[in-house]
């Protein structure tokens, strides 16, 4: 099949690159690379995460610190996933045990585990009222909503300027729309809204979300609840940039048919949406597909995160929930998702991060030494990366040698052989696909654009 075809000639070309690329550095958190190469828009993808790409979307999964030394667990996750979210080691009683002592070592293990297969990361959680470490828990009044608010500048400083999305508070809602009895709540109603601005000062650059279960169905009353409060934040100016729909339709629950509805209204207030905990009982085919092309129709849906890699993996493994079976083969559901992700779908259109712009600098234009030119032309962009086409005329045997400026790196290419004799310069040539190709740069704060130069041969 051509899609399969596709994918995994997009895995080899990021493994051969990757291999080039680590030889020339010294530590593995430097590389900057994606898991798989975007396919061209005639192709179908291969893996989740390349077929989510198309559209500018991510697909990622919840990673165990405690499974990275299982290789079965990490090819299939390093191969499939473009976003990660640790399950525990970034939660309040993982990094911070004692009162004012942090330690960010499994949290750290699993960002750079991401980071070194080209995925990005999705912190999760500061504020929560489960998961406290035992000194939190025993807290209240002014003393723990200092202790919230220190947590969360600790925190957030140490992953500073590294993470596309932070979970600020979670699952702060009753079923019935009202806000969820805990020590944080008794600190006084406004604690949310203070998480969440003691977060944008933390790190303006990260994207800020509210994150939750059964807030899915449109009509139900905590979706209200929450889908209020989001438009009060929004309408008084409390920075907020992100809602999670955890979707975990396990235990008794399904994926409701006004799904789209629930998500559309969240965007519609000017967030970015996404499915961050996706589980599904027996892991229906018909019910992965729905979700899946709920979040594709919505242009702010940005991603879906299924929580866990294989069956063996998730929290409910007696439901057999995901989209692997313990053996790491690929189920039905793993094929409907994907399936629905090489559909098409609307583009993804994130909102920009908090600071900074996400539109690149003027094009550059540079003839060759030979009788070819290489011309490039803005392609879709998001907060952190964005999209070039080049265009090469003149002749059909040539050779284009990328730039591009550091910190910047090119994470993904299209119809094109490419080799990297550095990790900031790519050098072309035709693959049988024509004169155009296409690369995804993460600008790393860089937006300047790279210089290309043309020869024949
Ligand atoms: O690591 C210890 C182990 O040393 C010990 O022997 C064992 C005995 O209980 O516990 C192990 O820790 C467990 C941990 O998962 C790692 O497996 C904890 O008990 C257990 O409570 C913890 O459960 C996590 C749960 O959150 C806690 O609330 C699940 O892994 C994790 O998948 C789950 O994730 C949550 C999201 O954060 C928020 N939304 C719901 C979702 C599912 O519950």
């Amino acid at each position: 099949m051509a899609g399969s075809s596709s994918g995994l000639r997009g895995n080899r070309w990021w493994r051969s690159s990757v291999g080039r690329v680590l030889a020339g550095v010294t530590t593995v958190t430097a590389v900057a690379a994606v898991l798989v190469a975007a396919p061209g828009a005639d192709a179908a993808a291969g893996t989740l995460g390349a077929a989510a790409a198309q559209s500018g979307r991510y697909f990622g999964t919840a990673i165990a610190a405690g499974k990275l030394s299982n290789s079965a667990y990490t090819t299939l996750a390093a191969r499939e996933f473009t976003m990660v979210t640790p399950e525990n080691e970034m939660k309040p009683d993982a990094t911070e045990p004692n009162q004012n002592q942090f330690t960010f070592s499994a949290g750290d293990q699993v960002y750079n585990w991401a980071i070194s297969h080209g995925a990005q990361v999705r912190g999760h959680t500061l504020a929560w009222h489960a998961q406290q470490p035992g000194w939190m828990q025993s807290m209240g009044g002014s003393s723990l909503r200092n202790a919230m608010i220190n947590h969360i500048q600790k925190v957030m400083a140490h992953y500073q300027g590294k993470l596309a999305y932070w979970d600020v508070v979670n699952e702060a809602f009753n079923e019935d729309g009202s806000r969820r009895s805990s020590n944080l709540q008794s600190t006084g109603n406004d604690w949310i809204e203070v998480a969440f601005k003691t977060a944008r000062a933390a790190d303006p650059s990260t994207k800020l979300c509210y994150n939750d279960y059964n807030i899915d169905n449109w009509s139900y009353a905590k979706t209200q609840g929450v889908y209020n409060m989001v438009r009060d934040f929004k309408s008084r100016g409390v920075p907020i940039d992100c809602v999670g729909l955890q979707a975990h339709f396990t235990g008794g629950s399904s994926v409701p048919g006004n799904l789209q509805t629930t998500i559309s209204s969240f965007a519609a207030l000017g967030v970015d949406v996404a499915l961050t905990e996706v589980d599904v009982t027996n892991a229906s085919t018909s019910q992965y597909a729905a979700l899946t092309q709920a979040c594709v129709n919505v242009a702010r849906c940005v991603g879906i995160t299924v929580w866990g890699v294989r069956d063996s993996d998730s929290w409910r493994s007696g439901e057999s929930p995901l989209l692997f079976d313990g053996n790491g083969n690929k189920k039905a559901a793993y094929n409907s998702v994907l399936n629905v992700l090489n559909s098409g779908g609307t583009t993804t259109t994130p909102t920009t991060t908090p600071t900074g712009t996400t539109t690149p600098t003027t094009p550059t234009t540079t003839p060759g030494g030979g009788s070819c030119t290489a011309s490039l032309s803005a392609g879709q962009s998001w907060s952190d990366r964005y999209n070039l086409n080049v265009s090469v005329s003149g002749s059909s045997s040539w050779t284009v040698t990328m730039t591009v400026p550091s910190p910047a790196k090119i994470i993904a290419t299209w119809n094109v052989n490419a080799t990297w004799p550095s990790s900031q310069v790519m050098v072309a040539t035709p693959n049988g696909s024509g004169n155009n190709f296409g690369v995804t740069i993460q600008h790393n704060g860089n937006r300047n654009w790279p210089s290309v130069s043309c020869s024949t041969s």
